[in-house]
């Protein structure tokens, strides 16, 4: 990407343009003329026969897609875009729709209001839905995310981010879903579902090991394949299996040593080979370095191609047919997988709508509230301090904009959330600059903790000055800071620790006042130098556009907190396998010299070990015997609840049976989780379940362990071994713990990917 993002006067002058999608036109002739129209021939055969009925250039229009902001006017470009990610165009002749994308997996995206005014649902971020552990809000998600985006006229959703996180400082850690495969994989797999279920393509990104922002357009992530298969791939092939996405947006990185994005191994090998996967292959923006390598690697769609250095799928893909460089069979199998992806999803037989539709925002905001209040994770309650009661007089709320709203992360991800921008800092520098700024989604945790406590005088207080701050906390009954940290794409975050001194002001609040709580709206783990003197810390993630009464909900017990950590909070920087983002110093410097504004386009590619192969999160713990602060699948509840009677069985598969009680006074929900280690190797979670239970309520759980999660993968055979013997399984309320313990005899056994 040699360009910045949004230039911003172009974008201005886009937002107005005329936007109109033409009605695919379907002659009237006989089915048997046109096989593809006949829905009993099945994807594959109507594909094929639309293939066989597109002239060369037809294909061609298939196999790249437009960037609203570089492409208006330019020869061939579609003339009513909207402004968005990108446009395919496409042959009304044969059905086949203009292709329109948007970003992404928390909302339809408008990240620097490219469409002035239009305003869409924010989810809470994808580390809050992954802290569900429930495919079911996942799932809901997805569903109305994609609804807007079919409403809005768009109908391939850039969703489904799924990398795993292998450092606690990744700038996009929050929009992903944590660090372990099959959580994250499951999670996805039901939001892609979920965004599908409208008739409109989803993708599963990014394709693969793009687990650092700094230099992600030229870090080489290195790590053995038979690893990657074990952990980040596994999270992509368990989505693929259950979401089953049009689309597979591969890497800005390089996987061993070439681009993810003209990566044989990845792109043809393992997806198209092991996996069997049938839908296309769209680059990231500005990920494409060839054309005839990276047509023959496996690439079906160079996306917002005028972001590359050339236009590699344009005439020199011409070219490099011409001269058999490509063979021609190539491009036909690249257009069949751009129309198998558009066929499958059902886009084709119901196209999206010629205008914008009607969108239900309140019933909407109901599902981005729900996200928020079971993905919230209640980290420490000594005493009991929560839930808070609503009896108290004077609450005073500390800090982080809590008056007007709640954080949101940046990127190509960020929403322009339904109720507007009440605080909004514009970046000045640096990588994400073009496309990224800092805003707060209006829904103020301060109005409504009011809302639920009416007779309560609650004030607020900006948190920039810690002895004011304190002297505030000392004439009220109750203190609430509201803690902040920025994470952006194409940026990682410096550290862990809080930025602007936040921990100077939560030590000085808690010293004035010991009923203090903290509330953590990061993009990602933070250090906490201050925990033990601060009873009650909740882990709200960036909540979304209903951030602020989730919030409240759980303070006040209108909700009983549920959620469980998805990622791994370390004591300090050094437990992580890195002990910082690789080359950070040289990218930067790159960056600002030559203002690329696009996370190292200009500089040399440089590589990132990743030694702990697939010991990714929690398992890398467990390998180097370090104590996290708190661990994965961690969290807390206002009720207790109790494990008896585990049973395994062994045998070809592996099944775990136990009975969960609610043992409080609350009805709640608990995450029971598996984890199954073979002897010498880190346990792995093998299967969880969120539970309901009324107080009292005891339920009988029965679980299946993913088999693939107990497997090593075979990089010769080219599938998996499930190597028989004895597995120890650990029924368990967080990686490390083991509240009930038995063992199983597998049988040796080999399965196809
Ligand atoms: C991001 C993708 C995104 C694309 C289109 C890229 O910079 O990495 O996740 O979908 O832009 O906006």
């Amino acid at each position: 990407m040699s360009e910045t993002r949004f230039p911003i006067l172009r974008c201005i002058l886009l937002a107005g343009a005329a936007l109109s999608l033409t009605a695919p036109v379907l002659a009237a002739a006989p089915q048997a003329a046109k096989p593809w129209l006949n829905r009993k021939l099945g994807t594959e055969a109507r594909a094929s026969a639309l293939v066989a009925a597109m002239t060369e250039d037809e294909k061609l229009q298939l196999v790249r897609t437009w960037f609203p902001p570089f492409a208006q006017g330019k020869p061939g470009a579609p003339t009513d875009m909207v402004p968005s990610a990108g446009e395919m165009v496409g042959v009304p002749r044969l059905g086949i729709p203009t292709l329109r994308e948007s970003d992404a997996s928390l909302g339809v995206a408008n990240q620097v209001e490219q469409r002035k005014g239009d305003v869409a649902t924010a989810l809470p971020a994808g580390l809050a839905t992954a802290a569900s552990f429930d495919p079911e809000v996942a799932y809901a998600g997805g569903a109305m995310i994609g609804s807007e985006a079919r409403a809005k006229r768009f109908n391939v959703l850039l969703a489904g981010g799924v990398n795993l996180t292998r450092d606690p400082w990744g700038g996009r850690d929050f929009e992903y879903l944590g660090e372990d495969p099959l959580l994250a994989g499951v999670i996805d797999g039901a939001h892609i579902k979920g965004v599908q279920s409208n008739h409109i393509v989803s993708t599963i990104k990014h394709f693969a090991l793009n687990s650092q922002e700094t230099g992600r357009m030229v870090a080489d992530a290195k790590l053995d394949w038979t690893s990657l298969h074990e952990s980040d791939l596994l999270a992509f092939k368990i989505a693929i299996d259950q979401g089953r996405p049009g689309s597979v947006m591969c890497a800005y990185n390089l996987v061993n040593g070439d681009y993810a994005c003209e990566n044989k191994e990845l792109l043809t090998t393992i997806l198209r080979g092991d996996w069997g996967y049938k839908g296309f292959v769209m680059s990231d923006w500005g990920a494409v370095h060839s054309t005839a390598k990276a047509a023959n690697a496996g690439l079906d769609q160079d996306s917002g191609a005028e972001l590359d250095k050339m236009i590699y799928f344009g005439a020199p893909l011409k070219e490099a047919l011409a001269k058999g460089e490509v063979p021609k069979a190539r491009l036909d199998e690249m257009a069949k997988r751009v129309l198998t992806g558009i066929i499958e999803t059902g886009l084709y037989d119901d196209p999206a709508p010629a205008t914008n539709q009607p969108i239900d925002y309140a019933a909407h905001a109901l599902v981005a509230q729900k996200a928020a209040e079971e993905g919230i994770v209640l980290l420490r309650n000594e005493g009991d301090m929560l839930p808070l009661a609503t009896q108290a007089k004077r609450i005073v709320v500390i800090g982080g904009h809590a008056d007007v709203g709640v954080l949101s992360g940046g990127g190509s991800s960020q929403v322009r959330s339904v109720g507007g921008v009440p605080v909004e800092i514009p970046l000045k520098s640096g990588p994400a600059a073009s496309f990224a700024r800092t805003t707060w989604h209006n829904s103020s945790p301060m109005k409504a903790i009011q809302a639920l406590v009416p007779g309560a005088e609650v004030t607020y207080v900006d948190g920039s000055d810690p002895a004011a701050a304190a002297a505030a906390a000392k004439a009220a009954d109750i203190a609430i800071v509201f803690a902040t940290q920025w994470r952006t794409e194409a940026e990682d975050i410096h550290n862990l620790t809080l930025p602007n001194d936040q921990d100077a002001l939560i030590d000085a609040v808690a010293a004035a006042n010991p009923k203090t709580a903290v509330v953590l709206e990061t993009g990602g783990p933070v250090l906490m130098s201050w925990l033990e003197k601060v009873p009650a810390v909740l882990a709200a993630w960036y909540p979304g556009q209903r951030g602020g009464e989730a919030i409240a909900n759980i303070l006040f017990g209108k909700v009983n907190p549920s959620g469980r950590l998805p990622i791994t909070f370390p004591v300090a920087e050094k437990q992580a396998p890195r002990p910082a983002p690789v080359n950070l110093a040289a990218i930067e410097a790159n960056d600002a010299a030559s203002n690329a504004g696009s996370a190292g386009a200009q500089a040399a590619i440089f590589p990132i070990e990743y030694p702990e192969g697939a010991n990714v999160g929690y398992r890398w713990f467990e390998a180097q015997k370090e104590k996290p602060l708190f661990p994965f699948g961690y969290g807390l509840s206002y009720t207790h609840f109790a494990y008896k009677n585990l049973k395994v069985t062994g045998g070809a598969t592996l099944a775990i049976s136990f009975d969960v009680t609610n043992s409080g006074a609350r009805a709640g929900a608990d995450v029971p989780q598996v984890y199954v280690a073979a002897d010498g190797q880190t346990a792995r979670l093998a299967a969880f379940q969120r539970v309901e239970l009324k107080p009292g309520e005891t339920r009988h759980v029965t679980l299946t362990a993913e088999r693939r999660i107990l497997s090593r993968w075979d990089d010769k055979a080219r599938g998996w071994h499930l190597v028989g013997g004895r597995y120890h399984v650990a029924l368990a309320r967080a990686a490390g713990d083991a509240a009930l313990t038995a063992d199983a005899t597998m049988t040796d056994q080999r399965f196809r990917p």
